[in-house]
């Protein structure tokens, strides 16, 4: 595939072998969820999008606004993967407002559903704090995960088992701005 001068010049010069979802793709894809989320979470009671730093800045800010009812918006830091692209398997919470998440129905927002170790040790954390609900809505999924505290209820689109950049998500945290989500060349 050839890079445009535009992506190369995001890159600093390094091509992306191939564009799995496109800005417009991605874009059409969030305004759906957005709206599948209306319809599906409770009306006239507390809820809070939480989304995952770093890897969900971009996805959050797009989801948020297609979501047509009162919410709030928080974020936690949790660290998973170092600087490589295979995971570590420790998930530390850097992160999290105590307070925030009690009584409320909470929408965890992951860029990536990858091993799903993220998801198996956050959830339970997550749960002690008394949310009355607790669902989770990821952009990707790899569908590789063997068992899972509980899946995504709310999924972007099906990922295949390659190393993506791009939509927020980093390779040694280069790559979040790019507007695609994507396979860079080795
Ligand atoms: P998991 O714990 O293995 O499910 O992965 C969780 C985190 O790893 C995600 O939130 C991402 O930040 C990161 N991650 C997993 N797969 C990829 C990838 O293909 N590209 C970039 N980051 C990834
Ligand atoms: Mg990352």
């Amino acid at each position: 595939m050839s890079t445009s001068a535009e992506t190369l010049a995001r890159t600093g010069g390094k091509h992306i072998s191939h564009v799995l979802f496109s800005e417009e793709q991605i874009a059409r894809r969030v305004r759906e969820l957005g709206e599948q989320i209306t319809r599906e979470i409770p009306e006239g009671e507390d809820i809070l999008v939480l989304g995952l730093l770093k890897g969900s800045f971009i996805f959050v800010s797009d989801l948020v606004r297609e979501i047509r009812r009162p919410i709030e918006v928080d974020f936690l830091i949790v660290s998973s993967y170092g600087g490589g692209t295979e995971s570590s398997g420790e998930v530390q919470l850097l992160y999290a407002r105590q307070a925030s998440i009690e009584g409320k129905h909470v929408i965890l927002v992951e860029d990536i559903v990858d091993s799903g170790t993220t998801l198996n040790r956050l959830i339970p954390m997550l749960e002690k704090r008394g949310p009355k609900s607790l669902e989770v809505a990821a952009l990707l999924h790899k569908h590789i995960a063997k068992e899972m505290v509980r899946d995504a209820k709310w999924v972007g689109f099906d990922c295949p088992q390659e190393f993506v950049i791009g939509y927020g998500l980093d390779h040694s945290e280069k790559y979040r701005h790019l507007p695609f989500v994507g396979v860079i060349e080795p």
